[in-house]
């Protein structure tokens, strides 16, 4: 199904890769012009070169959404270029091979929870009362099937995700009276490059963890990023007016087993 984004305005964060990259297309396919945020600069100048022929409709941005300065600039650059904010995807994240609480330094632990949760904190922040003003707005946060559960991953990921589903509730509740849909993804194993692009990058013994869960589920198989996309899109599209709060698994029924 085709969603109709003319004249939205969107701001994805890790939109240079992987799921945030499938929203930036399905967006921009769809009509909107958006904001793509990453912190890798090779992989924004590759997206801007996919995109040449619709370059009025993308704005890359290079940082890190864990600097409240780049935040700022992040979202500065929706309203300068675009003249307004309607939609933010909060999708940047780092994993953290597979690590136990036992085993996790304390950098790790907070390296992981400022990209996974502090990040989506700081962009929601900035971007809530450009909504309100508005009097409308959606936010999507891609959280993880390790927000639904312990076994998916280690302890700061897993912590981090949960956190993501609790923000996401309480942003929900918050601001949907204020026009504001505030939603969560939760995918299941997807094929990108977030366990080779990182700088945690899983050992070979996290992601066999990982996929030995995965592979213990009925009818589980790695997703494309485009089907993450037609989630995550139509979450922030006006078909989706009555889901506010929503957490909603995308992992082939991983989470149901
Ligand atoms: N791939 C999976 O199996 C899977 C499963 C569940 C949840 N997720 C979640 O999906 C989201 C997207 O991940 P992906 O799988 O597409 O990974 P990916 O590595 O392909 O893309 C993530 C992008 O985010 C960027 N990024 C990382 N840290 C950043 C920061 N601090 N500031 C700005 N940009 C930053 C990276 O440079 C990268 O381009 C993440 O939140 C991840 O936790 C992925």
């Amino acid at each position: 199904m085709a969603y109709t984004f003319n004249g939205k305005v969107a701001l994805v964060t890790g939109g240079a890769s992987g799921i945030g990259k499938a929203v930036v297309l399905e967006l921009i396919a769809q009509g909107a012009s958006v904001v793509a945020v990453d912190m890798v600069e090779e992989r924004l100048t590759q997206l801007a070169a996919e995109l040449q022929s619709q370059s009025d409709k993308l704005a890359t941005c290079l940082g890190n959404v864990t600097s409240e300065a780049d935040v700022d600039r992040m979202v500065e650059t929706a309203t300068s270029r675009f003249g307004r904010l309607d939609i933010l995807v909060n999708n940047a994240g780092i994993m953290d091979a597979m690590t136990p609480v036992g085993e996790l330094s304390t950098e790790l632990w907070n390296r992981v929870l400022a990209v996974n949760l502090t990040g989506p904190f700081l962009l929601s922040r900035k971007a809530i009362p450009i909504m309100v003003a508005q009097g409308e707005g959606r936010i999507v946060n891609v959280a993880s099937e390790a927000g639904l559960r312990g076994s998916a991953a280690g302890a700061a990921y897993t912590a981090s995700k949960h956190g993501v589903i609790g923000l996401t509730k309480n942003t929900a509740f918050m601001y949907g009276p204020q026009g504001i849909r505030c939603n969560a993804v939760c995918p299941g194993g997807v094929e990108t490059n977030i366990g080779i692009g990182g700088d945690y990058n899983p050992t070979a013994l996290g992601i066999s963890r990982v996929m030995g869960v995965l592979q213990a589920t009925a009818g589980s198989r790695i997703a494309k990023p485009v089907e993450l996309a037609a989630v995550i899109t139509f979450l922030a599209s006006d078909e989706a007016s009555f889901v506010n709060g929503a957490i909603l698994a995308a992992d082939n029924g991983w989470s149901a087993v």
